[in-house]
């Protein structure tokens, strides 16, 4: 038989090797991966059972538990992106009709609503201004009249650029017997977290960010309190591929088959956690907040307002209000297009009002920020 599906007339030419433009990557995400990671992608296959990454998988387990300061045993990376493992998290954790409480302050809160809706949560929302954060006394409240057994809150709101404060939260959730789940994806590698300390259950990442690496693993971690919620359910998780009881026994000390891992992936989210480690956390930390006050003061300098106080402001990301009368879209693609460097749009109900500009991981540099700075002023002034 022949292949009755031809190559259409563009594809027909001899095609290219694959070329891509140097983009410089300050939007929300992904960043520039560092060097060093994007060699270990490169680096030759081995088997997802062999027993060299079965080490490496060890390994990995390891590093993250540092970069989140968490000792929990369940902790590693979902294959897939940061959704992935934002749906992992709610999958296991919520049970049909369970009260999920949602501290909505900017699109991720909804997705979060959203997802744990379609897991059959009865989901509770309390919401804050899109660039505000919520109060300790104000969660106190709504956990008192809603008692749910999950409360779920977004650490780094990427659509605001907001910091979500945890400090005491993780107590106040023990007082009222619920669990803490906190998205990490645009705060883990560059913004502090001290998991156990703040009593954290359950939060997940991505690696596309802070971390410094392609998108593709995301981290996932679990209490040893939300692990016994785990083991307690009446019902089967509701999602195959990210059923922990089932993957536990992949990334645990049974090894046995559940999925082919991204091998290459693991190999680059590997090195990304050891450059965490090699730099230390506290020195990475306080390098995306040194590169972003040079930026804050430098888009000030301009004439440009940030959206957010500055007291909660996100190291990794901060938007910046789009002065009445700009095309903010259109300075965008100036910006891409003229000097290959990436900034993103507002999302949601901010979209139009400001740009986002994303210093993480690798890129949270300040020459990174020179550069951005000068391009704005020139293309601002055009
Ligand atoms: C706060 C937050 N949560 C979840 C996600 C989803 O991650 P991904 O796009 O990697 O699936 C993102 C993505 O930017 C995010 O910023």
């Amino acid at each position: 038989m022949k292949p009755s599906i031809p190559i259409d007339e563009t594809h027909r030419r001899p095609t290219a090797q694959l070329e891509v433009p140097p983009r410089l990557l300050l939007g929300p995400g992904p960043c520039n991966a560092h060097p060093r990671v994007l060699q270990a992608l490169t680096m030759r296959q081995v088997g997802h059972l062999d027993p060299c990454f079965l080490e490496i998988m060890d390994e990995i387990q390891t590093l993250l538990r540092y970069a989140w300061q968490t000792h929990n045993e369940v902790t590693f990376p979902v294959s897939g992106t940061g959704t992935a493992a934002m749906e992992a998290t709610l999958a296991n954790i919520v049970e049909p009709s369970d009260v999920v409480l949602v501290g909505v302050k900017g699109y991720f809160g909804h997705r979060l609503v959203d997802m744990a809706g379609r897991y059959g949560a009865d989901v509770r929302k309390i919401s804050k201004p899109w660039g505000q954060v919520f109060h300790l006394e104000e969660l106190r409240q709504a956990l008192e009249t809603h008692r749910p057994a999950v409360l779920a809150l977004v650490h780094a709101e990427t659509s605001t650029g907001a910091k979500q404060p945890l400090e005491g939260v993780g107590e106040l959730c023990r007082e009222y017997n619920c669990l803490l789940l906190v998205d990490t994806v645009t705060s883990l590698g560059g913004v502090p977290l001290y998991l156990d300390a703040w009593g954290v259950d359950l939060a997940y990442s991505c690696s596309q960010k802070g971390l410094g690496c392609p998108p593709g693993a995301s981290p996932f971690t679990m209490s040893p309190r939300a692990f016994e919620k785990l083991q307690a359910r009446q019902t089967p998780v509701a999602n195959w591929y990210l059923d922990l009881n089932l993957l536990c026994k992949y990334w645990g000390r049974d090894r046995t088959y559940h999925h082919t891992a991204p091998i290459n992936m693991n190999y680059a989210f590997r090195e990304a956690l050891r450059l965490v480690s090699e730099e230390g956390l506290e020195q990475r930390w306080q390098r995306h907040q040194a590169t972003a006050e040079l930026l804050w003061d430098g888009l000030s300098d301009l004439g440009l307002e940030c959206h957010v106080k500055r007291e909660f402001r996100l190291p990794t990301l901060t938007t910046v209000r789009i002065p009445d009368g700009v095309d903010g879209k259109a300075i965008a693609q100036t910006l891409l297009h003229d000097y290959n460097i990436e900034i993103g749009g507002g999302l949601g109900e901010l979209g139009g009002q400001v740009w986002r500009i994303g210093l993480m991981g690798f890129n949270s540099r300040p020459e990174n920020v020179l550069l951005l700075l000068a391009a704005l002023k020139r293309v601002l002034h055009q």
